[in-house]
This record gives C-alpha cells, sequence and structure tokens, in this order.
C-alpha cells in the first residue's frame, strides 16, 4: 500500500487520513505512548514503534525508522505530528515523496507554538499548510494552504481548534492529489494539475 504515516502522539491527522480513504501500509511512531498507535490498530493497520531514545544520535534514529518505513516500500511518506528533526540524508532518502502538515500559514511561524505566537503577533488570519519536506525546518514547496480568520477574544486553544478542523481537509486532500499523479514540483513550486485551489478559506 502506498502510504506510510509517522506520528507521535495524538494521530488526529492520521486518523483524518483513514477516514478519507487513503490506504495506509503502516503507521509508526517514536514514542510507544503515541495515543494515534491505538487509533490504527483499531483499524487494522499495521503499527511499529522506532524509539528515538534507543539511538545515541539522530544519523542513527533515521537509519533504523528508514529501514522500518522501506518494509512497505512506499510511495509517499506522511508526517502527521511527528516530532522529531529529520537529518539531511533521511530527507534525501525520501525526496519530493515526503510531506508535512504544520498549524500556521508558511512562511509565518515555522516551530512550536504557532497558535499562541499567531495571537501574541496580532494575525487577522492564520492556518495551515501541507508542504514536501526539505532539510530546512518547515520549509519546502507548499501543497496547499487553509486560512481561518483569528477572531476577537481568542484563546490558543480555540485557535488551535479552529486550525485543526481545517488540517483534517486539507491533508486528505493533498495526499489524494499526491497518489492520483497529479502534483507537479519543479523549481522548489509545487502546482496542481486541473487547478485546484492551494488556498483555501474556511467560512467564519
Ligand atoms: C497538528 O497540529 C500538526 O499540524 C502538527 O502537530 C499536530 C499533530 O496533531 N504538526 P495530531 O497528532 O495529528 O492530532
Amino acid at each position: 500500500m502506498p502510504v506510510v504515516a509517522l506520528i507521535s502522539g495524538r494521530g488526529s491527522n492520521m486518523q483524518a487520513l483513514l477516514d478519507a480513504g487513503i490506504p495506509l501500509a503502516a503507521v509508526i511512531s517514536n514514542r510507544a505512548d503515541a495515543k494515534g498507535l491505538a487509533i490504527a490498530a483499531a483499524r487494522d493497520v499495521p503499527t511499529a514503534v522506532v524509539e528515538h531514545r534507543a539511538y545515541a544520535t539522530r544519523e542513527a534514529f533515521d537509519a533504523a525508522l528508514a529501514a522500518e518505513i522501506d518494509r512497505y516500500a512506499p510511495r509517499l511518506v506522511v508526517l502527521a505530528g511527528f516530532m522529531r528533526i529529520l537529518t539531511p540524508r533521511f530527507v534525501e532518502r525520501y525526496a519530493g515523496r515526503l510531506m508535512n502538515i504544520h498549524p500556521s500559514l508558511l512562511p509565518d511561524f515555522p516551530g512550536l507554538d504557532t497558535h499562541a505566537r499567531a495571537l501574541a503577533a496580532g494575525a487577522k488570519r492564520h492556518g495551515c499548510t501541507v508542504h514536501f519536506v526539505t532539510s530546512e525546518l518547515d520549509h519546502g514547496p507548499i501543497v496547499i494552504q487553509a486560512e481561518v480568520p483569528v477572531l476577537p477574544g481568542d484563546t490558543a486553544d480555540a485557535l488551535e481548534a479552529r486550525v485543526l478542523r481545517e488540517e483534517h481537509v486539507i491533508y486528505p486532500r493533498a495526499v489524494k492529489w499526491f497518489l492520483d499523479g497529479r502534483l507537479d514540483l519543479r523549481d522548489g513550486k509545487v502546482r496542481v494539475k486541473g487547478g485546484d485551489a492551494q488556498l483555501v478559506t474556511a467560512p467564519r
């Protein structure tokens, strides 16, 4: 089956992919306590744990992770709340077939705590981004973004919930485009064959 998902925790994006009918060959976590593992197992998706703490270096962990991924020979590897920085060697190995979802409108707010940072910056709009992974953290060619409004009185939690709803919409869409051969990645830019919108705005 064509897609392997890497998770570290809750697994709601992975679940959204399954709900959308994306065929996951396996779900791999770097943490044995990731909640998403039980969700995958309940849906008969094979799961595996490659504990990052068991490896002395990032390189050794990434090599073990790649070996586990490659057992399934996936066409695409999706990071779905996978909270480890990957080595350039790993990223190269899966170049053009490694996707991530990030909870901000990149290039704004790469890194952690994006919702609190968007509020602190007085942003009027916020959202999420699916992108191909390059060795620069939370950069890389953008496949699709969803924009949500920042509303008066918003807390980071309220904003997170509003963004997460859109993550669950755009990640399956991006993966389907990939599997349908509709993504053209050229000169660091992604074009969708057929011209579907790569920026969607959630209704208020
Ligand atoms: C999501 O907000 C995703 O954008 C970010 O980490 C969170 C993971 O949530 N990379 P989940 O594990 O998919 O529920």
